[in-house]
């Protein structure tokens, strides 16, 4: 293994640049954005359970709350430039961090996801996280090995689902005397308390900030009319947020959107809330030229799945969550 002596030396604080074997792993920089965005565009597609992602996306992500690429994301580089990355999210609410880590496909069996891995887990000690938690299609069969032979144990299912939405149907939906209304500015504080209220202690959820909020409504696959806030009167008591992936070629009738969070106050759970701003939501999504709509769902929320397969989602795909247990 030719990287057995970066495994064993100790890192601090900022990654020097190491080098052995051709290849380099260093921490991110603003000169290998280009290649950094390249390589996730070239290569994130092709792997099992991997989508398009846009160039604007993946810039916005690197501006996101409590995070800093040039200390939680590290980069391999050989000769011909980048050619993986490891990826570390805090969500120190929650105790943890999430893993996220891609070799190119010219350079796997070599030991690079090791060493990255390696980094990530040194960054998450740092961080003060207790667990990382890493998240992958259930047919990557090469991240499923990786893992278990770094010790990493299997947690959690994810689900995700698919609707048509010319086939969806909406159930009951008009018995509802709530009134929809659209996301506007001065609704974040409102929408933080809610969401949180609605997430708390839900498997994953790290209880977000105003300012996490803020971040999230002005990426490029949201706006504010695409959260759809229900209530009566001043409160709100459910939402559905959905998201729109900006696709610059995208043909008319193949925009993804999906329905990226749906909640309801616990205290008004039960009573079609949940039902009637779904329905809202999937609605706007159809306004929006949007033919297909996706989203995530952690497999022990019946809740959740009865309602959306009551709307017509199906399972298209299943996700693992691995964790390990960050030693200090
Ligand atoms: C998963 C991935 C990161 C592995 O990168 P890598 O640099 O090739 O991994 P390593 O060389 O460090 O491999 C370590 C071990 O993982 C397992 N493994 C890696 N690729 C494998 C494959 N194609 N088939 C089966 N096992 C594989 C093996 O146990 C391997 O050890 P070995 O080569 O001694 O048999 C890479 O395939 C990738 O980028 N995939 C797409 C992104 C992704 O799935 N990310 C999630 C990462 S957890």
């Amino acid at each position: 293994m030719p990287w057995a002596h970066l495994l064993q030396s100790p890192i601090e604080g900022i990654l020097s640049e190491v080098s052995t074997a051709g290849y380099r792993i260093c921490n991110f920089c603003p000169n290998v954005f280009d290649d950094y965005i390249q390589l996730n565009i070239g290569v994130r597609k092709q792997e099992p359970g991997g989508h398009c992602v846009s160039a604007r996306l993946l810039a916005e992500r690197l501006r996101r709350p409590n995070y800093q690429p040039d200390r939680d994301l590290f980069i391999a580089k050989a000769a011909a430039g980048v050619v993986g990355y490891m990826d570390v999210t805090p969500e120190l609410n929650l105790g943890r961090v999430v893993l996220d880590c891609l070799v190119h496909p010219q350079h796997r069996r070599k030991g690079l996801a090791t060493a990255l891995f390696h980094h990530g887990m040194h960054r998450a000690r740092e961080s003060g996280a207790r667990v990382a938690h890493v998240n992958i299609a259930e047919d990557n069969v090469a991240a499923k090995n990786l893992l278990t032979r770094l010790s990493f144990r299997r947690v959690r299912r994810f689900l995700e689902l698919k609707l048509s939405l010319p086939e969806a149907h909406y159930p009951d939906a008009e018995h509802t005397t709530l009134l929809c209304r659209h996301f506007q500015q001065g609704d974040e504080g409102r929408l933080t308390q809610l969401q949180n209220r609605s997430f708390s202690g839900t498997w994953g959820y790290n209880l977000n900030t105003v300012e996490e909020i803020e971040y999230l409504i002005n990426m490029s696959d949201c706006c504010p009319e695409s959260i759809i806030l229900a209530g009566d009167g001043d409160r709100i008591l459910g939402y559905c947020w959905t998201t729109i992936t900006p696709e610059e070629k995208a043909a008319p009738g193949t925009r993804r959107g999906r329905i990226y969070m749906l909640g309801v106050d616990p205290d008004f759970q039960g009573r079609g809330i949940g039902r009637h701003v779904l329905a809202a939501g999937l609605s706007y999504l159809k306004s929006r030229g949007v033919e297909t709509a996706e989203l995530t769902v952690d497999s022990q929320n019946r809740a959740a799945r009865a309602l959306y397969e009551l709307v017509g989602f199906r399972v298209s795909s299943t996700t693992l969550w691995y964790e390990k247990v960050v030693r200090c």
